[in-house]
């Protein structure tokens, strides 16, 4: 044995990947393991007002008021899993940030970077010195003249999201190392640099982002407001029974389609249609906008709602590509005693642990 082996331990840095949804905050400590980085903790707490609420309409005053309740969610969740760690990188959910694909000629970075500042405000909603700014590479192409251009995914996140961010992180003791978007993220976890074609369908409470992911990066990413407590409102409306029970009910049961408990596929069918047409409308602009698009190969389903029992079957029906539920755990180690969680737990966890990866790839 090497006496000095505890060094080493004490000495590998551990990183806290925080996901902020709208109804559960997920923080997943990631440190350097043996082979892979090792998961060492992890914590998922629901706002318990959030079904409360499944029947508000989702407007920024909704997400406001549950915004004062990040800092206590998350001021308990530390408290419970007691990290190592005070590094936190987190993820902005989609719905913050605005995405468009801009074609530009080919040119230098550095040209390319101030083409980019002169270009943003024709296409950002709010003013420039208002947003902070941040773009991918996601494709080139040549037209028939011979022209190159380069494809960028400009991002852009209001300002005031992110003093916001960084003072409840300032609140509950923590250093916000960086922030990302939750597409980048979910790439890390679940394509860690597989070339096929993917489409990712992060299926939270309050909405459903498609992120589409080729030759291994992020390429293109939307957002619809269908998703898991609109599943819930339907079962509640149409069972005619209060929010909280039809969660469990949708839990227990999912849409599993046949035998007894087939009622519930039948009413949750139309709105997962509803998610799926919004989804099958990205795949079309996707395609649109790039030349070199390639057909989805594979879906990813993470989320919450990705845990709906039946799921994988009936989207992979629905949009004849085989759809799998996430598992990103597989690239971490972790406690044994985890291992009968796993399935479950990795939809929830994608996004964390890919916030975590940031700092181990
Ligand atoms: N076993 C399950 N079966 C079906 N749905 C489930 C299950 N477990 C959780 N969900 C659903 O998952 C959703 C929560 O998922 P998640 O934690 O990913 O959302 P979020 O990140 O808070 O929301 P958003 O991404 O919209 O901000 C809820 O709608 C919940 O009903
Ligand atoms: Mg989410």
């Amino acid at each position: 044995m090497n006496p000095f082996s505890f060094v080493k331990q004490t000495i590998s840095p551990s990183y806290l990947g925080v996901d902020i949804g709208t109804t559960s905050i997920k923080i997943a400590e990631v440190t350097g393991g043996e082979q892979l980085p090792k998961l060492v903790n992890y914590g998922i707490l629901e706002s318990k007002s959030s079904l409360a609420r499944a029947n508000t309409v989702f407007q920024t005053s909704s997400l406001k008021l549950f915004e004062k309740g990040i800092e206590e969610i998350l001021g308990t969740l530390l408290e419970k899993v007691q990290p190592h760690t005070k590094e936190a990188i987190a993820s902005l959910p989609g719905f913050s940030a605005f995405m468009t694909v801009v074609d530009f000629p080919e040119m230098s970075p550095q040209d390319l970077a101030r083409a980019i500042g002169f270009k943003a405000k024709e296409y950002i909603p709010l003013p420039v010195n208002e947003v902070a700014l941040d773009w991918l590479n996601v494709g080139t192409y040549e037209d028939e003249k011979g022209m190159r251009y380069v494809q960028v995914l400009l991002i852009s996140v209001p300002q005031e999201q992110i003093r916001k961010y960084q003072q409840i992180f300032r609140n509950v003791g923590l250093t916000l190392r960086a922030l990302e978007i939750e597409g980048l993220s979910l790439v890390r976890s679940l394509i860690a640099g597989d070339p096929t074609p993917t489409l990712i369908m992060d299926i939270g409470s309050r909405s459903t982002a498609a992120i589409i992911a080729d030759k291994g990066v992020l390429r293109f990413a939307t957002q619809s407001d269908f998703a898991g407590a609109s599943l819930t409102q339907s079962l509640a409306a149409s069972l005619n029974i209060n929010p909280v029970r039809a969660e469990e009910m949708k839990r227990e049961r999912g849409i599993l389609g046949t035998g007894p408990v087939s009622e519930l596929s039948t009413i949750m069918s139309p709105m997962l249609d509803a998610i799926l047409n919004e989804v099958k409308r990205s795949l079309r602009v996707y395609e649109s906008q790039f030349h070199d698009s390639r057909n989805m190969e594979r879906i990813i389903l993470s989320g919450g709602g990705a845990n709906l029992m039946g799921i994988e079957a009936y989207v992979s029906e629905a949009m004849g590509v085989p759809a799998v539920k996430a598992a990103p755990l597989h690239r971490f180690e972790y406690e044994s005693g985890i291992e009968p969680l796993a399935g479950e737990l990795g939809p929830f966890l994608s996004v964390a642990l890919g916030l975590s990866l940031r700092e181990f790839t």
